[in-house]
C-alpha cells in the first residue's frame, strides 16, 4: 500500500475491497445510507458500471451471521479525473474509522487510474464530511448557490461546495 500520512490506526482495522454485482444483496440491505447521496438502487447499479469502482467494508459475520455493510464509497473514473459520486457508514459504524480506510481506498484507486484530481461535492452543512475531507488534503474550488433540497424537516435549501485534491500530493 502506498505510504499515506492520514492513515490512524482506527482505519487501519478494515479491509476496504472492490464491490461487485456479486454484493447486490448486501448493498440493497445497508446501501441506502442517510445522507450519503445515493439510494441503493442507484449504488447496486454502479456495481456493474465500467467507468468506476464502489469501494466496500464488510463487517460483522462472526457467530453464524451475514457480514453487513458498513460502508461504501463509489468513485467514478472521468476522463481525467476521478468523482466521488457517494460515500457513507452505517450509523452504528460511524466515528471508527470506516470513513477515512474509504478515503485512503479511493486515492489508491485514483492513483492507479492517473487521474489528475479527485473531486467531489458536498452540502455546506456536513460538518461530518467536511472534516473527513480536509483531513484528506481537500480544498474548496466553489460553491453552488442552493443546490440540495432541505434536509427532512428543514425548509432551506442549501449550498453545494465543490471540492478537489490533487492525486499523488
Ligand atoms: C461523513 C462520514 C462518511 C464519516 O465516516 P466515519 O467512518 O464516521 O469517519 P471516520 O471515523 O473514519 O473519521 C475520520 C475523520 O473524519 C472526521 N469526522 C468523522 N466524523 C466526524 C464528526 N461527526 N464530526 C467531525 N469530524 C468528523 C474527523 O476528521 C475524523 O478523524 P478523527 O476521528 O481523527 O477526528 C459518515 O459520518 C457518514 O456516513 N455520514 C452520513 C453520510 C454523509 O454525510 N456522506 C458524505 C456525503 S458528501
Amino acid at each position: 500500500m502506498a505510504e499515506n500520512k492520514t492513515q490512524t490506526s482506527a482505519s487501519a482495522r478494515w479491509q476496504v475491497e472492490a464491490l461487485g454485482s456479486r454484493h447486490a444483496g448486501r448493498v440493497m440491505a445497508g446501501g441506502s445510507i442517510a445522507g450519503s447521496g445515493t439510494m441503493a438502487g442507484a449504488l447496486c447499479d454502479a456495481l456493474e458500471t465500467k467507468d468506476g469502482q464502489v469501494l466496500g467494508v464488510m463487517a460483522g459475520g462472526s457467530a453464524g451471521q451475514a457480514p453487513e455493510l458498513a460502508g461504501y464509497l463509489w468513485l467514478a473514473r472521468l476522463a481525467f479525473d476521478a468523482e466521488i459520486q457517494a460515500l457513507g457508514v452505517a450509523p452504528q459504524y460511524r466515528g471508527r474509522g470506516v470513513g477515512d480506510a474509504l478515503m485512503r481506498a479511493a486515492d489508491e484507486a485514483a492513483r492507479r487510474w492517473h487521474s489528475e484530481r479527485v473531486l467531489l461535492e458536498v452540502r455546506a452543512g456536513n460538518a461530518a464530511a467536511m472534516a473527513l475531507y480536509r483531513r484528506h488534503g481537500f480544498g474548496v474550488d466553489g460553491r453552488r448557490r442552493g443546490y440540495y433540497p432541505p434536509l427532512a424537516g428543514g425548509s432551506e435549501r442549501e449550498d453545494a461546495l465543490l471540492m478537489s485534491r490533487a492525486v499523488g500530493v
